[in-house]
């Protein structure tokens, strides 16, 4: 067993069939190197399975702090993004190279990251999960102050949900 240094505690990972076969991998990666992995899914490889069913219900864990950072991974890993970051507090990134993987979360406080799993291979996959997971928001003013920002806009769409449900109702 590896041991991986400054790792969270708790780390939630989901795919569609199109990143099962990479989730996996990753499960196994994680567990070797003595990580707390959550498995949101899907437990077998289903070809007609929606990633919206597994990632949402992981997205959904990280804004309840049931895990500290989460892993979603679909074919291209652009569909899991967007659903990702339909979760108010989800900040959530389609990452394929490490300075992204890094900076994402020292700098924009990234709490998930997106992967392709027919995009990149279970050894890039790794290096980048690895980043992404040692990596800690830098917390300076400059960055607090846009991601205050990015908060307000969270709260903004809520309100424009809630007016247009209120209006479908009326
Ligand atoms: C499913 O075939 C595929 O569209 C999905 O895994 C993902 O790539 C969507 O973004």
């Amino acid at each position: 067993m590896i041991s991986l240094p400054n790792m969270p505690k708790r780390i939630g990972i989901a795919a569609d069939h199109g990143g099962f076969a990479l989730k996996q991998a990753l499960v196994r990666m994680l567990r070797n190197a003595g990580c707390k992995v959550i498995d949101f899914g899907p437990r077998r490889l289903k070809a007609n399975d929606d990633y919206p069913d597994f990632v949402v219900p992981l997205a959904r864990a990280i804004v309840r702090e049931k895990v500290d950072r989460g892993i979603a991974i679909c074919g291209s890993g652009v569909g899991a993004c967007i659903a990702a970051n339909k979760v108010a507090g989800v900040r959530a990134c389609l990452i394929h190279e490490t300075y992204s993987g890094r900076q994402g979360v020292e700098d924009d406080n990234m709490n998930m990251i997106c992967l392709g799993g027919r995009v990149v291979g279970p050894a890039l996959a790794w290096e980048l999960v690895k980043t992404f997971l040692a990596a800690r928001f830098s917390a300076t003013k400059r960055h607090c102050r846009r991601l205050a920002k990015v908060e307000e806009l969270e709260w903004q769409s809520q309100d424009v949900k809630s007016e247009n449900y209120a209006r479908k109702l009326c």
